[in-house]
């Protein structure tokens, strides 16, 4: 769409990094670095900006690394820890339309301190979202948090991801769901696109925007080359709804508004 872009990868899986095309030893100022300077005290840390690289997609990174593992533990000298992302961003966020922060999928120093750096969040919900907790555990650490953070977390988007992945029997799926949402399990439920209505439903009572992303075919290969999907493969099945997704995320104001 012509955005100017930075991802900001803070997950020590490196995944977006990777996705992007890059191999995260290869780069040798990366946001475990960026952490590390802020440990003690966030005045006399480094600058964000310090560790922009780009990539071949035209989309600008921050890259994580798995060391990023070791700094968890390092940041709590720090009483300021949670602003270190946030204080960072703000000396360079006119400079892009979007700055995408991955955090990790666990609840630690990286995930709160890209909550607070957040104007907006998406959550991505995949098919073992739905085998590892329920949705009102969900919203009750989603509570928990805006609690700590002095500030209503609210979820801007929802994406339904890897829609129609092969999960085993269809049974297995619709009970993941009950689970999860807490139905009852007599109501009927028997074909996956009234399973996506009654998903889309319950979340939407709370998540204003809601996108189904189908199992793609040619991911991994748009991960391995850092080519967007919708480059490399504009027909797999993945790219409507991944389209979908940029276009609500391209609407949202700044600020949370
Ligand atoms: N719609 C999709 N179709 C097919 N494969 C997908 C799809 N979405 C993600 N994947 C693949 O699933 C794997 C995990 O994806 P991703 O890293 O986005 O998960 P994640 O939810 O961020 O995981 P985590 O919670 O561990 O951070 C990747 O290999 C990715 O290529
Ligand atoms: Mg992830």
């Amino acid at each position: 769409m012509g955005r100017s872009v930075l991802v900001i990868d803070t997950d020590p899986q490196a995944n977006a990094t990777i996705g992007l095309g890059v191999y995260p030893e290869s780069v040798q100022k990366n946001i475990y670095h960026y952490y590390i300077s802020h440990c003690s005290d966030s005045k006399s840390g480094t600058l964000l900006s310090d560790y922009i690289i780009k990539t071949i997609s035209g989309v600008d990174l921050i890259a994580s690394h798995l060391d990023l593992v070791g700094a968890e533990a390092v940041l709590y000298q720090n009483p300021d820890r949670y602003y270190i992302l946030s204080t960072g961003i703000n000396q360079i966020k006119n400079r892009y339309d979007h700055i995408l922060i991955d955090t990790p999928p666990f609840l630690g120093q990286f995930m709160m301190n890209g909550m607070i750096a957040a104007d907006h969040l998406v959550m991505v919900f995949s098919p073992d979202t739905f085998a590892i907790a329920g949705y009102d555990h969900l919203t009750m650490i989603i509570q928990d948090i805006s609690e700590i953070l002095g500030k209503k977390v609210r979820i801007s988007l929802a994406i339904l991801n890897r829609w129609g992945a092969p999960l085993g029997k269809p049974e297995t799926l619709s009970e993941k769901i009950y689970d999860f949402f807490g139905l009852k399990k007599n109501h009927n439920i028997d074909s996956l696109n009234e399973i996506r209505t009654q998903l889309e439903t319950r979340i939407r009572v709370e998540i204003p925007e809601v996108v189904i992303v189908h199992e793609g075919k040619e991911i991994s290969q748009s991960n391995k080359q850092g080519i967007p999907l919708i480059v490399l493969a504009p027909d797999d099945p993945a790219v409507q709804g991944f389209k979908a997704a940029s276009q609500i995320i391209d609407t949202l104001k700044p600020g949370g508004a």
